[in-house]
């Protein structure tokens, strides 16, 4: 087993703090470096090495990076480390939701994710926005009786101070997260989120145009899952999804990418294939770009215990996984769901997505110590086998 020291070329000090540069300037940057790879100037040094994600994911014209709970960035410098060598993008997981950011109806609170940002631009990295609108997220203070029927205007306040707060400096946004659903049974498939029950329908074309409005140079992104397997299920999702854009498109909502989150399992009767090629396809046929914003692995239904033979499973996902989505040129972005087995979400996040509390799982690129497993081998090779 490699050791994390080994394993990592460049110790903090290599991470040279830069002037702070818009989102756009700084991707302009990263194109620049890469394109002349052989003499590259400090903080870029490991673009050309072998050992980071980031270089192999940029050389085939894709950019890579991991969602990150921003405290474990904050407390914990070896996990910093970690992140600034294998990352160009970070985006916070949960901390720019409504919930973490609007404590009380006047009050902001953009302490965590300003954090972030300033360690992603002294490591000269971007980062993303995780979301201006999700059913998963909405204070009780908004619920309120006395709220309730303001919602559209504090709605349309919230998008507004967010986006501004960030404006330039955000590479894009999860504009609305997970607006699809067909059980709930309403026209086009759309969620009975409390956003749709309280604004309308029109939640989602008015969220773009406040984001737009707010932030021009922000890429803005539809992001949903239950899009990636061959299933009859995924297959409804992707159609009424696509007719959803089609819709927005032909009302001109200002509409850049698409997201797939990408929450894969080892166990899975379905697999990766057609359906999945043919909606990046009908994406990209629609100008836009597609992100895999999410990526990883629920390795809950594996029968085995043995960590190796987990592992080897878990990694021939991800290869299967990508061998499909990164065919197609649309895909510019890949986003791991934090990037170490320590924080994953399927370990400490909400339940139905722990079958097994006293199997840890081992969904991600590097263990709990921060050392590469498989998964991280599968992950350069597939991003390697990348035509450029
Ligand atoms: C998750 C976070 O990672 C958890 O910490 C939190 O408890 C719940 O939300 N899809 C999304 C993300 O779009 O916002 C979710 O993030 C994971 C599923």
């Amino acid at each position: 087993m490699i050791t994390r020291r080994q394993f990592t070329r460049f110790g903090a000090a290599a991470a040279v703090a830069a002037a702070v540069q818009p989102a756009d300037s700084l991707l302009a940057d990263w194109t620049h470096r890469i394109q002349g790879s052989s003499a590259l100037p400090g903080s870029f040094g490991d673009v050309a090495g072998a050992r980071s994600l980031r270089a192999h994911a940029w050389r085939h014209g894709l950019i890579f990076g991991s969602a990150v709970i921003v405290r474990n960035v904050e407390d914990d410098p070896e996990f910093a480390e970690l992140i600034a060598e294998q990352c160009v993008i970070v985006v916070p997981t949960s901390e720019l939701k409504w919930v973490a950011l609007r404590p009380a109806p006047d009050k902001y609170d953009f302490s965590r994710p300003d954090f972030l940002l300033a360690f992603a631009q002294s490591h000269r990295m971007l980062m993303r926005g995780h979301t201006l609108c999700w059913h998963n997220s909405v204070p009780e203070w908004i619920q309120s009786p006395a709220n309730r029927p303001h919602t559209r205007q504090i709605f349309i306040d919230h998008i507004t101070t967010v986006c501004k707060h960030y404006a330039g400096r955000l590479h894009s946004w999860d504009v609305v997260n997970e607006a699809i659903l067909p059980a709930d049974g309403q026209p086009g498939g759309l969620r009975k989120s409390f956003w749709y029950e309280q604004i309308g329908p029109d939640y989602i074309e008015l969220a773009f145009r406040t984001a737009r409005a707010a932030d021009p140079h922000a890429r803005l992104t539809y992001n949903d899952y239950g899009v990636e397997y061959d299933s009859e299920e995924d297959a409804e999702r992707r159609s009424l999804i696509l007719e959803m854009l089609r819709k927005l498109q032909k009302n001109n909502v200002p509409l850049d990418a698409v997201g797939i989150q990408s929450h894969l399992k080892a166990v899975q009767h379905y697999a990766f294939g057609k359906g999945l090629a043919d909606y990046i396809e009908a994406i990209r046929q629609m100008g836009l770009d597609v992100y895999l914003t999410e990526l990883d692995v629920n390795e809950d239904d594996i029968a085995t215990n043995d960590p190796a033979e987990r592992d080897a499973i878990i990694a021939r996902t991800y290869t299967d996984y990508l061998r499909v989505a990164l065919a197609n040129r649309a895909v510019k972005l890949v986003l791991t769901w934090d990037l170490s087995d320590r924080f994953t979400w399927l370990n400490n996040g909400p339940t139905h997505h722990r079958k097994q509390p006293n199997r840890p799982q081992r969904s991600l690129p590097f263990d709990r110590n921060y050392r590469p497993k498989q998964a991280f081998f599968a992950l350069r090779d597939s991003f390697d086998r990348r035509r450029r």
